[in-house]
């Protein structure tokens, strides 16, 4: 009997939530910065999960330390003491300024962990304050606190009314904070690098004036670093080249090199829960926490930050030497390894589908902006091939655009792509 291979994409379309906008790869195996879909077509991952995948795939010390945890213990209860855990949190209080730690599943529940928290130091220390001020651009997650949270209308519009106490100002505007925060005021809550909404960057003394306001009004401030923490910056912390210290901070994505985990850190005097203030079932079990132990142990052994400041200025250097050449980039921006660069009409996310057709993963975070945030394991040569790839499909839409306005064709930027529609010229490719 003949085995018909599975539709995937048939599949998600008929069974899944139409959440995702997906490329049509069903991607199988992964090692070190490529994975490879079921046809065997090997791809460059730029993505990597969305910063999350920061040792690679299948990187030989994570697979055995998920292993040997699996094959000992995967979860046990928050009733009890279990050894990974409390490892990881010794390892994040040597390496970061947090000095109690809260763990969860994910980057939206860190957040909904922060806010809890300061909510709770406002009642105990600023009369009840609970406002929390943000900024326009930020991405703080899904959940209903953290989408009013992020300073984006777009993930709140479907679901108003928002949740109170939320403020956005706009970013990097020091005058725009300080007339925000009121007596009303429990915390500030930021990004150092805006990741979501395409590598926006912190100003230095934006950062550090803030910091100042937090501290003249006794308020706490909440730095976000579930895309720009464990050494994906070039730094082990985002907040390091800024030297201040945020009171709160938040961890998730590239913790657990791709297992699920996220946490809350907190100074002393900022960690006010008590007994029953917070809990999580899974958050913290020792699979998880197995994975953030050998993932945080790598990163710093093997210098991944380093690494990281290192590979992102030459990529940024490749992609400024490019914009100097090709009129169609118009801004690169980077830090460390989250790099993006805006292009001069709204053919961003067709860009994306040519890379893939040239065996390179990147990804549109708008209209115009496409976004870079590899395996901080990348070398030259992968960035070398990355641009080469970058460059071959800038070369391509140039040659369609010119071609479509020949033929009186909307302009290549104003076509439709079907959602989850096959790419031709990929998957003839792959057969090959
Ligand atoms: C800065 C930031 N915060 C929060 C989140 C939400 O994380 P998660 O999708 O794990 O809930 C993200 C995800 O992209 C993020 O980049």
């Amino acid at each position: 009997m003949v085995s018909q291979r599975t539709n995937w994409v048939d599949l998600e379309r008929k069974r899944y939530m139409r959440t995702f906008n997906r490329l049509p790869i069903v991607l199988v195996r992964g090692e070190g910065a490529r994975v490879t879909d079921e046809d065997g077509r090997v791809y460059l991952d730029f993505v990597a999960g969305i910063a999350v995948n920061a040792l690679g795939h299948a990187h030989p010390e994570l697979v055995r330390a998920i292993a040997d945890q699996a094959a000992q213990l995967i979860h046990v209860s928050n009733l009890y003491y279990s050894t990974p855990q409390l490892e990881l949190a010794e390892l994040l209080g040597k390496y970061t300024c947090g000095e109690r730690v809260f763990y969860v599943n994910s980057g939206a529940e860190a957040n909904e962990t922060a806010i809890k928290l300061a909510r709770k130091y406002g009642k105990l220390n600023l009369d009840g304050a609970y406002r929390i001020v943000t900024a326009t651009g930020s991405f703080h997650g899904r959940t209903m606190a953290t989408i009013a949270a992020t300073g984006q209308e777009k993930f709140q519009k479907p679901f108003t009314p928002m949740i109170d106490g939320f403020v956005t100002v706009p970013f990097n505007d020091i005058d725009a904070m300080r007339d925000a925060l009121t007596d009303g005021t429990c915390a500030a809550m930021l990004e150092v690098v805006q990741g979501e909404s395409g590598v926006h960057i912190a100003m230095r003394e934006y950062v550090q004036s803030v910091r100042a306001l937090c501290d003249e009004r006794g308020i706490l401030l909440i730095l976000d670093e579930i895309q720009t923490g464990v050494g994906r910056t070039g730094t082990f912390m985002g907040y390091e080249p800024y030297g201040i210290k945020p009171d709160v901070f938040t961890l998730a994505k590239a913790l657990g090199g791709g297992v699920p985990i996220g946490a809350c850190l907190a100074t002393e005097r900022a960690a006010v829960f008590t007994p029953s203030d917070h809990g999580s079932t899974f958050g913290g079990n020792p699979l998880a926490c197995a994975a953030g132990v050998a993932t945080v142990r790598t990163i710093v052994r093997d210098r991944l930050a380093e690494n990281a400041a290192a590979m992102g200025s030459y990529f940024v250097g490749r992609l400024e030497s490019l914009r100097q050449r090709d009129g169609r980039i118009t801004e690169v921006r980077g830090r460390g390894l989250m790099v993006a660069f805006d292009v001069a009409g709204d053919y961003a996310p067709r860009l994306v589908q040519e890379c893939l057709t040239r065996g390179l993963i990147v990804n549109a975070t708008g209209p115009n902006t496409v976004r870079m945030v590899p395996p901080l394991i990348i070398t030259r040569a992968d960035i070398d091939e990355a641009m080469g790839a970058l460059e071959g499909s800038l070369n391509t839409i140039r040659r369609v655009t010119h071609h479509d306005r020949l033929n009186g064709a909307p302009a290549a930027s104003s076509r439709p792509t079907r959602r989850g529609a096959a790419m031709p010229t990929a998957r003839k490719r792959a057969r090959r």
